[in-house]
């Protein structure tokens, strides 16, 4: 008999990997503890914006005219232990208001909820982003309080937002960290289709595979703060960032990948990660190891700041008061609408607080970036936020950005200032057009 899943949390991670499941073939239900997002999943629409979501809902979402059926959505715990062989937990790990650790109550929460409802021999896999020693600690809770037989193991996720689907169904690698034989049958049997295809499938122990995904965001941290430590030499040398960092990669060993320079990271995974890393490291004895990951903090910090300062240089100077400035872009990355520690809204709240008149427009991150910052200045497009502007922002690098004609915006602004904080905009005809072009880490013109 095929394996029947569940999956308890129902965001980016949970929604994608759900409706992923359903498609390698697996029965599938999905839980989460918010009803209206049940409601939304159970009707084929996702509570937020991710390319092909959507589509590979309605593909396998039971009632759905035309579906395979193999997908369904439940707010009932009860339900979910009896439905399940793997139970994959794929709730959120945001970071400790005030504090850099991770807040771990979402994932206790759902281990203390699912142990008590575990049928006999259930394989629980964790996926969410936890400090290294949760899974040993999660794993004798269950052995308290779930049926015997119930086994852990852990599957770290590397998905990229905007790339969800893709990275689900086609991984790069699948790591899990198990401690039997049968667990790892159990695995295998999940990623079968997979790791036929050619994804690598390794094994490790709780601690490895917790320690995989953080050293794996941590890395890419650290590749952008790099670049954009170059930018900020560059910009003192009179150098170009962009051309330096196609020649570095070049080199197999560096590559190009994640080294783009700009206003620097963001998001829900990045940021709270190193600091998350940084936390349970100290708490383990060895926070020499990672100091330099506060540098790649306060690397990425200074960026934002950087642009708020080019951007007082670019309307005169002293102030933003009395200053019209259009930031285009609100969400963290293109391709999502996820405004969680988004750049581009920092900057655009940091211009704003020092009394500038901001207006925001993105294609996707509208709403989300209204009920985060609703005193900002928000237009329904491109060309209504640089109305009159003093100076435009690019801040987040969407194609619709890329394909805007400089010469129609020309025509709106009351200059023609660009700073683009993600050096995507093609430089040339934007000063064919009679704009003022300035990148981060670039000569000016
Ligand atoms: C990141 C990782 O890339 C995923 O592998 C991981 O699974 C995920 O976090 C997670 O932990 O869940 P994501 O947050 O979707 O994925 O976004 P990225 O594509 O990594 O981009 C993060 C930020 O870095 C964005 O703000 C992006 O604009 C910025 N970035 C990226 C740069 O500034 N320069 C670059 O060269 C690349």
């Amino acid at each position: 008999m095929a394996l029947k899943i569940t999956v308890i949390g129902t965001g980016y991670l949970g929604a994608t990997h759900a409706a992923a499941m359903a498609e390698l073939g697996f029965e599938v239900l999905g839980l989460d503890v918010v009803p209206e997002k049940i409601e939304m999943l159970a009707a084929g629409r996702v509570p937020m914006y991710e390319p092909g979501l959507e589509e590979l809902l309605a593909k396998h979402v039971a009632g759905i005219e035309g579906s395979s059926g193999r997908l369904r959505f439940t707010t009932s715990w009860e339900e979910v232990g009896e439905f399940g062989d793997v139970h994959f937990v794929c709730v959120n790990t945001p970071q400790k208001h005030g504090e850099y650790a991770c807040d771990m109550s979402y994932v206790d929460a759902a281990f203390a909820s699912l142990a008590p409802q575990l049928k006999d021999g259930a394989l629980v896999v964790g996926k969410s982003t936890v400090p290294v020693g949760s899974a040993d600690r999660l794993a004798r809770l269950l052995a308290e309080q779930a049926p015997v037989g119930v086994e852990l193991a852990w599957n770290p996720e590397f998905l990229r937002e905007g790339f969800a689907v893709q990275d689900t169904l086609h991984p790069d690698r699948i790591v899990v960290g198990l401690e039997s034989e049968r667990a790892e049958k159990l695995m295998r049997e999940v990623y079968a289709t997979p790791v036929a295809e050619g994804s690598p499938f390794v094994v490790t122990d709780f601690p490895t595979a917790e320690l995989v995904k953080t050293s794996a965001n941590s890395f890419l941290a650290t590749k952008i703060s790099f670049i954009n430590a170059m930018a900020e030499v560059c910009e003192a040398a009179g150098g170009d960032v962009v051309k330096l960092a196609e020649a570095i990669g070049y080199d197999e060993r560096i590559g190009k990948k994640f080294l783009r320079a700009g206003i620097g990271f963001g998001g829900g995974c990045l940021p709270k990660d190193i600091r998350a890393f940084m936390a349970r490291a100290g708490e383990l004895g060895a926070d020499q190891a990672l100091t330099f990951l506060r540098e790649v903090d306060s690397i990425n910090m200074r960026r934002r700041g950087h642009m708020v300062e080019l951007a007082r240089d670019a309307v005169g100077g002293d102030s933003f008061l009395g200053k019209r400035v259009a930031v285009l872009g609100a969400t963290f990355k293109p391709d999502s609408d996820d405004v969680r520690d988004s750049p581009a809204l920092n900057v655009a709240g940091q211009i704003h607080l020092q009394g500038g008149q901001v207006t925001v427009y993105d294609p996707k991150g509208m709403a989300n970036a209204r009920r985060l910052f609703p005193t900002l200045g928000y237009a329904d497009s491109a060309l209504e936020a640089v109305r009159g502007a003093d100076v435009v922002l690019h801040l987040t690098e969407w194609r619709e950005f890329r394909e805007l004609d400089p010469a129609e915006l020309g025509a709106e602004t009351s200059s023609r200032i660009i700073l683009d904080g993600r050096n995507a905009l093609d430089a040339e005809a934007w000063r064919e057009a009679g704009w003022t072009y300035r990148a981060m880490g670039r000569p000016r013109a």
